[in-house]
């Protein structure tokens, strides 16, 4: 057998090559590769890439109805019900989840902060390779924290910390961020690629054999880029991404990857003195600042997991400086705004060449189901032709490229996510009409089968 080289990684994504690169053909930054020896963990490979393998014992193979009855899924409630929903219905013993975002968006606010409630029940400890023991205090007491239950460790190395965890056997551990651990037998800095990789994978390993679960805090870098925890995400459990703009006090916890529950939950905190408060009715935090009388606005029904939420599409469209006009869409997919850009043309004549198209969605939502079409593209009428939508009327439904309106799901609970709000107007595609019993709500009901359709419903 060959013997093992070493191997040149890219520090920027993590990528592995037999040879140096100048520019990496994964991330495409320059000058990122360093050579590292090929990481072999300890004692491991010498005996499991030998040819000699030796098959597993029956007693390895289960039957799948022995492990369901053994293995019952137990969750713990964290306290914050936003949380929870993300997270599937809880915390789930055993499982390791990577709580990303960038740096102060208030990650580690939020895991003291449950502190709190899970220490009524449960033994916490906290590790954190960036504040010192006095820091964590002094947040705490801030953030009105003061169980009895949460232990502080302020080390760094992640085999020692594994082996705390196995000895004293605490109710849940967070690691306050993977970024700060390190191992020391693996040559490479804090924070690298490697080191991240190798400290998730151990962590890993303990949440699974001491049935312990373990919250990891993992940094995104500025420019969006998930240099650290994109390396991470295939090995966790469940990646949970906080996001929100710093200037704004609303913060989105947003459910990537969940093997415990459905990735489609949001929950939605407001950043206060006193910490993070839950946001229960996201839809009117959502709607509270809304510009009255003006083109080009739209509201959308939209469904982020089982919830319901209104959110307001903002659309201009400009006449353009450049040559080339400009097209944006921040918290919607920007290839659908062409096509949606497309089907007002060809389909309805409009004309949108020589002209700038900005699309926002207020809060930073992201809107990223078919549903949200409808309300775009009746932005982007109306910023163009300078007509209002009425501030009480609602939209959605999916465009196809005859310009027809699709249907979408859960109809009976946006409609009456509008109601509740007091809208009077929902636009709804025609083919879920059959889904929904129009004289059980007092909200007007306009089914629509085409956009030229729901343009004319809106504009009379
Ligand atoms: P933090 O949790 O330290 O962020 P992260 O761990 O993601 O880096 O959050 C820090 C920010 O939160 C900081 O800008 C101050 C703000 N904050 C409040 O507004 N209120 C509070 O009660 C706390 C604890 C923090
Ligand atoms: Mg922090």
């Amino acid at each position: 057998m060959a013997k093992a080289k070493n191997v040149y990684v890219c520090s920027s994504c993590g990528l592995e090559s037999a040879k140096w690169n100048g520019r990496c053909p994964d991330c495409g930054e320059w000058n990122t590769f360093v050579e590292r020896e090929a990481v072999v963990r300890k004692a491991s490979s010498a005996k499991t890439t030998a040819s000699t393998a030796v098959s597993y014992s029956s007693e390895d193979i289960m039957s799948l109805s022995d492990i369901s009855s053994r293995s019952n899924e137990v969750r713990y409630n964290t306290g914050l019900g936003e949380l929870d929903r993300v997270l599937g219905g809880g915390l789930v013993k055993g499982s390791l989840v990577l709580l990303g975002g960038e740096p102060g968006i208030g990650k580690s606010t939020l895991l003291l902060q449950i502190c709190q409630y899970v220490g009524n029940n449960n033994t916490i400890l906290y590790v954190s390779g960036e504040e010192s023991a006095r820091q964590i205090k002094l947040r705490a007491n801030r953030l009105g924290v003061d169980t009895d239950s949460l232990y502080i460790l302020a080390k760094s190395d992640a085999e020692a910390i594994c082996e705390t965890i196995q000895s004293a056997k605490p109710g849940v551990v967070i690691i306050d961020s993977v970024q700060t651990m390190c191992i020391s037998g693996i040559n490479s800095s804090q924070g690298s690629i490697t080191q991240v990789r190798e400290c998730t994978n151990l962590f890993m390993h303990t949440a699974k054999s001491a049935e312990i679960p373990i919250f990891i805090v993992g940094h995104v870098n500025k420019d969006g880029a998930i240099a650290g925890p994109k390396v991470m995400e295939h090995i966790v459990d469940a990646v949970l991404y906080f996001e929100g703009q710093r200037n704004l006090s609303y913060r989105i916890l947003r459910a990537e990857k969940n093997r415990f529950g459905s990735t489609n939950e949001i929950g939605v905190f407001e950043m206060s003195d006193g910490g993070l408060k839950e946001v229960p009715n996201p839809s009117q935090m959502l709607l509270s600042s809304r510009p009255k009388n003006v083109s080009g606005c739209c509201v959308a029904c939209t469904m982020e997991g089982t919830r319901p939420i209104l959110a307001e599409v903002q659309a201009l469209v400009t006449k353009s400086a450049f040559s080339a006009p400009r097209r944006t869409a921040d918290g919607f997919d920007y290839n659908r705004l062409f096509l949606i850009l497309a089907v007002l043309e060809k389909r309805l004549g409009l004309y949108y060449g020589g002209l700038d198209v900005y699309i926002n969605i207020v809060g930073g939502l992201k809107l990223d189901e078919p549903a949200a079409d409808l309300p775009v593209a009746l932005a982007l009428y109306s910023s163009l032709t300078d007509k209002l939508i009425s501030d009480t009327l609602t939209a959605f439904g999916e465009i196809g490229l005859a310009g027809e309106i699709r249907g979408v799901s859960h109809i009976r609970q946006r409609v009456a996510e509008a109601q509740r709000l007091g809208f009077e107007k929902c636009i709804i595609p025609k083919a879920c009409m059959t889904e929904l019993d129009k004289s059980k709500y007092d909200i007007g009901i306009i089914p629509v089968s085409s956009l030229r359709g729901a343009i004319d419903a809106v504009t009379k």
